[in-house]
């Protein structure tokens, strides 16, 4: 067989997937069911509006190409939404529809990084960035992140060195739940205009702040020239209207310059987002569906409460999330590593979370600056982990109540288990 690519062979897997695929195993070979609260997929179903759209126009012979960009009717929403909900001085033009963010991650980068090149990516992290810029060929850098996962303001200025082309901003965060401050976010936004860097902005969670409003960063330059813009703004249909397999987001570019060249970059990557997805989230966009959207959010909060009710007397939780759907749980105490504990507790107790040390991976690079990766035969390298995730897990709390409270009732005997050294009760073990 010819080789692959080394670029291919150098990305890590993401921890999710691979917890996802164990979940099937164990579900499938008569293991029992699985607790999953090991993926951020909500558990609630789109808007019935926007199915019913998405189906007509599939009715309707809606299921040719669009525009590479995206349909206009679409992408003149989606400007309103930026210019009226999030501050942007957004143009239908400077917007482009993506098949979901993480497809506009991508594109975004090929557009900011070059080879060699960095990107200043948050110490704790959504795993597909670093895949995503080790496939570019560019190089991860961590800003580091204090009490409650927020960024160590003094700590990220030192990071800017010559090759640093962007940072990218992720609040509410995925894993950690965090939100940064309005004042954290301008002071980002102060050091890419000092040192002329571009601002990856990543909003999957913009709907899902438990307290307080969303800020985007775009609003900061709202009244710069274009020229002086930077801030390429992310949003995605997927979790703010529960339509992850829908695969529909958008990048508002932060100039037309900037959305002529994404619509460039775009051409070889994706024809077009799907046609009739596109008609469906179109209808989305009406403001009969903001209080849908709010309704998640409630949810979500009550989840985080009842999450942390239960996580914090049994001494799993040292910090409250503000937004999203994620806690990285603390079991340090058990005295095993995120990873092993991940195992033992699908095994034992029929729960999936996602390991912490996949959220934290740390290439290594030479003193020539090539990338310090052997794959072994899981088809990856082993990537060091930074300290700050190696004994957490990410528990995601977008499945019901039942199931969450049911999922971490089962996570906190375990961690008592082994705690006490108590051995697995012999039923429990079966399930492995
Ligand atoms: C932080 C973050 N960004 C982007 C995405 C990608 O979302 P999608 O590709 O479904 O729009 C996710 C999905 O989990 C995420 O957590």
């Amino acid at each position: 067989m010819p080789s692959f690519s080394r670029r291919s062979e150098q990305i890590p897997f993401s921890p999710i997937r691979t917890m996802f695929r164990m979940a099937d195993e164990i579900e499938r070979a008569g293991g029992g069911h699985v607790f999953r609260l090991h993926v951020g997929d909500p558990d609630f179903a789109p808007p019935p509006r926007v199915v019913e759209a998405a189906c007509e126009a599939l009715r309707q012979g809606k299921t040719h190409y669009a525009p590479s960009v995206g349909l206009e009717e679409l992408r003149a929403k989606l400007a309103e939404k930026a210019r009226s909900r999030n501050g942007l001085a957004a143009t239908t033009e400077q917007v482009i529809v993506t098949p979901g963010s993480t497809q506009a991650l991508f594109a975004s980068m090929e557009l900011m990084l070059g080879p060699g090149d960095e990107i200043l990516l948050p110490a704790i992290y959504w795993p597909n960035y670093v895949q995503q810029v080790l496939l570019i060929g560019a190089r991860p850098r961590f800003y580091p992140l204090g009490r409650g996962y927020q960024p160590d303001l003094g700590a990220i200025k030192e990071q800017v060195g010559e090759r640093t082309r962007a940072i990218l901003l992720n609040s509410p965060s995925n894993p950690t739940g965090a939100v940064f401050p309005e004042a954290t976010l301008r002071a980002f936004h102060d050091l890419a205009l000092e040192r002329d860097l571009w601002i990856l902005s990543d909003e999957a969670y913009e709907d899902f702040v438990f307290g307080g409003a969303h800020v985007s960063p775009g609003s900061f330059e709202r009244d710069l020239p274009e020229e002086k813009r930077r801030v390429f703004t992310l949003f995605t249909f997927s979790k703010s209207y529960a339509m992850t397999g829908l695969r529909v987001a958008c990048i508002v570019a932060p100039s037309a310059r900037a959305a002529t060249m994404l619509r460039k970059v775009q051409e070889p990557l994706v024809a077009s987002s799907g046609t009739p997805v596109q008609w469906g989230s179109l209808v989305a966009l009406d403001a009969s569906e903001r209080p849908g959207i709010e309704r998640m959010r409630d949810a979500y909060r009550r989840r985080r409460d009842l999450a942390v009710s239960i996580l914090q007397p049994a001494g799993l939780a040292d910090y409250i999330p503000e937004g999203a759907f994620y806690i990285m749980a603390d079991i340090s105490s058990t005295g095993l590593t995120g990873d092993e504990f991940a195992l033992r507790l699908l095994r034992e107790e029929g729960v999936a979370v996602a390991p912490g040390s996949g959220f934290a991976l740390v290439p290594e690079y030479g003193p020539d600056g090539t990338l310090r990766a052997e794959p072994t035969s899981s088809g990856a390298p082993e990537y060091p982990t930074h300290p700050g995730a190696r004994h957490r897990v990410r528990i995601a709390f977008c499945v019901s109540d039942e199931e969450l409270r049911e999922g971490l009732e089962r996570t906190v005997r375990l961690v008592e288990r082994l705690r006490h050294g108590t051995p697995a009760p012999a039923a429990a073990r079966q399930t492995a």
